[in-house]
């Protein structure tokens, strides 16, 4: 089993941890990568939640399953996104350096890679471009294609996988708009995410797409410093003329993350999210009466079945969690999908309430490095999501079908997602 097989472009610790490392050890931890595993985590986490909550794997990787332990270690600063520090954890551990070193390069030093408080630098740039009152303007637009993709899904007949029909589609779209990327590059964009998705399937692929993709993005950067539009690259070239500290190479590494981060994530909350629905006929019911509970039912959505399971940091001071003895250079493990099912955080975590009260998941993070783009990555599910159920009464997953999940236990991917309506 290729375990390494997906990574995030933007963040790449989280992908590219040595993964097969866990294969190659016969402990709780490498029940994670079991077929049961893979149809469904959670028991698994439960496990290692009660029997060794902070676990140390035959290869030396630290698991944090409870949601104190994470939290916390969300905040400390003795834990590390740092490139330098992560590049050596990573080959200490045999990783592929090769496409580590390609990424790392090609990101540079950006937010997801970097400690406070060089960290706040990198990320004031984008928080400022980022506001609230930008993503909530971008409703309409995410209605309108939400609207397109779908009457073209009923167009072409009873049946659609929602993964390929809307759920990949729409961030592409919304990202490109937000940009300023023209409608006739959306395509191309795209392929270059899907090279990206697929890394260690074909590194070649891989860095040829990171290669064109870094070539367009500074040709567009060049375009919107001369002819400014109404787009984020406009907003961000603009921001960095009154912040003489940011170089132009970070901030195309800020414009590559801020593209690249939230598509596969944003079109997997909105896959793993309706089939939570479909798989509990009472809360989809309870939505239909009511469609105001979507922004809460969408929270809950995100905690029940998460799609980033977990993040990686390194240890770069020695610190004690649960009474074990983590050592500098260790890699670690916080696996959000677990803190989120944690009976001491959430009554009766297995059940999906889309009205749960204080649903404080883990699913964006936390601390210095909390989602960036989690109320954009909300409002495309919530539009597609409610738009799904108050468009189609009759949706319902596909006779027979056979679900699967793409081999990466630190995301939760589905490959496609039959529906009938
Ligand atoms: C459902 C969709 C999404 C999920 C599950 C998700 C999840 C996460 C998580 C767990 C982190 C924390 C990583 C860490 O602490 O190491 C993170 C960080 C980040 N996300 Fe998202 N994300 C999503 C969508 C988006 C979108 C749409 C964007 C941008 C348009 C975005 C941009 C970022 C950035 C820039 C960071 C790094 C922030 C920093 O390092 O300071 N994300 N995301």
């Amino acid at each position: 089993m290729n375990l390494t097989e997906t990574t995030d472009a933007a963040r790449p610790t989280a992908g590219l941890a040595p993964s097969h490392d866990l294969a190659a050890s016969h402990d709780l931890a490498a029940d994670l990568l079991t077929p049961e595993a893979r149809r469904d985590p959670y028991p698994f986490y439960a496990r290692m939640r009660r029997e060794s909550p902070v676990h140390r794997s035959a290869q030396g990787i630290w698991y944090l399953t409870r949601y104190a332990d994470v939290e916390a270690a969300l905040g400390d600063l003795r834990l590390s996104n740092d490139r330098d520090r992560m590049t050596r954890a990573y080959v200490a551990q045999g990783g592929n350096l090769k496409a580590f070193s390609r990424i790392a390069d090609r990101l540079g030093h950006v937010m997801t890679n970097t400690d406070p408080p060089d960290h706040a630098r990198l990320r004031k740039l984008a928080n400022r471009a980022f506001t609230a009152r930008r993503v909530e303007a971008l409703r309409d637009g995410i209605q309108r294609i939400v609207d397109q993709l779908i009457d073209r899904a009923v167009e072409a007949g009873p049946a659609m996988d929602l993964i390929e029909a809307v759920a990949s589609p729409l961030p592409t779209s919304v990202v490109c708009e937000l940009f300023g990327i023209p409608p006739e590059d959306h395509p191309r964009v795209k392929s270059w995410f899907r090279c990206f998705g697929r890394l260690t399937e074909d590194i070649g692929k891989f860095e040829e797409a990171i290669d064109q993709f870094d070539e367009y993005l500074a040709h567009l950067v060049r375009r919107r410093r001369a002819d400014p539009g109404d787009d984020l690259i406009s907003a961000l070239v603009a921001t960095q003329a009154h912040d003489d500290r940011l170089t132009d190479s970070e901030l195309l590494s800020t414009c590559f993350v801020l593209i690249t981060a939230g598509d596969e994530t944003t079109t997997h909350l909105i896959g793993n999210g309706t089939l939570a629905l479909l798989r509990h006929p009472d809360q989809l019911a309870r939505l239909r009466e009511d469609p105001a509970l979507i922004r809460g039912a969408v929270e809950e959505l995100a905690r029940y079945d998460t799609v980033t399971q977990a993040i990686v940091r390194v240890v770069a001071e020695d610190l004690e969690i649960g009474g074990r003895m983590l050592r500098e250079g260790e890699l670690v493990y916080l696996f959000l999908a677990a803190t989120n099912r944690d009976p001491d955080r959430f009554e009766d975590p297995d059940r999906l309430d889309l009205t749960r009260p204080g649903n404080r998941h883990l699913s964006f993070g936390n601390g210095p490095h909390f989602c960036l783009g989690g109320p954009l990555a909300k409002l495309q599910a919530e539009v597609a999501i409610g738009t799904l159920v108050r468009r189609l009464p009759e949706l319902r997953l596909a006779d027979g079908a056979a679900l699967d999940w793409r081999p990466n236990p630190l995301q939760r991917r589905l490959t496609a997602l039959p529906l009938t309506y």
